[in-house]
């Protein structure tokens, strides 16, 4: 009989606990304050991370609307999904609360303590990268607004106990597919008739490489650098063409880029002591995703589950407009962007996966670095 209540109280706890969080359990809910296996992750990065800066600046490149957010607890907030990005399944995995977005993470000390999220859609590690939206906040200026909160944490922490805890938080950083997809391939930019493939992933792993060496120099130590997907095969660049299929040219103008990241990251670890890179490799993860689709459960691979015309991606997903009942088995949630079930898939495969997906450790083993 005590057995049995004892049983039943676990269930009622559990049954609490997953309908509080939408049907998914919430560690963040099961961990005391500071139970993470870091203490903290700051995100850098763009739309397929942003969770909600760019809902007040003067900008096209917004989803804090209905159908976005569908599948997420509390509805639209900004992330250009239907629910979890890849950063809300590391997290979670890590042990961290939600991490809130700059632009609503007070000053105070229970909001920032475990990280803050600068993403911003449209933005890139050039300046320039995604001005057709007009706002959004680029590389540069995410590492101004991590350097203001950086004050204020140090106001609650001391500066010893700042560098210490920033020492050993995880830095989280997704740029690059803008600077093609909004600059390079935009007809409106001079980019591509100033540079070639190779060119144009050379300047930008060499901005890149003065963006992350900022970051070491304010405290970073622990970075995880997410590559580019496989762009020729987004539902947007697919009804570019009239075949159905990726497009080769695409895909093979963004590899130079990834191959870039993994001397960048090479160079970077040699020349700032202490430092420590992983590199998410997203191209190979989507390259698995899409070649064993059945295998993962999903069905359709080459339409948004949201959006208009060729492959639901000449027009992405609009206010209110009814997205495919299926989700799960999609592998886009709109032209650019993927669903949930592949966000999740790759935020587990960066925290635990093996060295072809996240390279040379996984996420775990950078965490439990000392
Ligand atoms: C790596 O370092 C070498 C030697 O300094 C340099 O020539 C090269 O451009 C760097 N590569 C990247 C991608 O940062």
């Amino acid at each position: 009989m005590i057995t049995f209540k004892f049983y039943c109280f676990l269930c009622l706890l559990l049954a609490t606990v997953m309908l509080s969080s939408g049907g998914r359990l919430v560690k963040a809910d099961a961990f005391p304050v500071g139970g993470g296996m870091v203490p903290a992750m700051f995100i850098f990065g763009d739309s397929l991370i942003d969770n909600g800066n760019n809902n007040d600046l003067n900008s096209f490149a917004k989803a804090n609307y209905f159908p976005y957010g569908i599948d997420f607890d509390g509805g639209p907030t900004g992330r250009f999904s239907n629910g979890y990005t890849m950063v809300d399944e590391i997290a979670e995995l890590l042990g961290l609360p939600m991490i809130p977005p700059y632009s609503q993470a007070s000053s105070s000390k229970e909001q920032t303590i475990h990280g803050v999220n600068f993403a911003s859609a449209a933005a890139g590690i050039l300046d320039i990268t995604g001005r057709n939206f007009v706002g959004r906040l680029p590389f540069n200026q995410q590492i101004k607004n991590f350097e203001n909160s950086l004050d204020q944490i140090t106001d609650n922490l001391g500066a010893g106990d700042v560098a210490q805890m920033l020492s050993q938080s995880l830095f989280f950083v997704g740029m690059g597919s803008n600077d093609y997809l909004n600059n390079y391939l935009m007809p409106n930019y001079p980019t591509r008739n100033q540079y070639n493939g190779q060119q144009f992933a050379d300047l930008l792993s060499k901005e890149y490489t003065t963006q992350l060496t900022k970051l070491y120099n304010l405290g970073a130590r622990k970075f995880v650098l997410a590559g580019i997907g496989r762009m020729g095969c987004i539902p947007n660049i697919i009804a570019h063409g009239t075949n159905g299929r990726c497009s080769e040219d695409v895909n093979q103008l963004v590899l130079p880029f990834n191959e870039n990241m993994r001397t960048m990251i090479n160079n970077l670890s040699t020349n700032l002591p202490g430092s420590k890179f992983v590199f998410v490799n997203v191209d190979n993860m989507f390259q698995d995703l899409l070649s064993n689709a059945r295998s993962y459960g999903f069905r359709v691979v080459n339409r948004g589950c949201c959006g208009i015309g060729r492959n639901r991606g000449q027009v992405t997903c609009l206010p209110f407009q009814t997205p495919c009942p299926n989700r799960r088995e999609y592998v886009f949630w709109d032209a650019f962007h993927p669903t949930e079930a592949v966000n999740v898939l790759m935020g587990r495969k960066a925290f635990s996966g093996t060295p072809d997906f996240v390279y040379p450790i996984n996420i775990q083993q950078l965490a439990n670095i000392p």
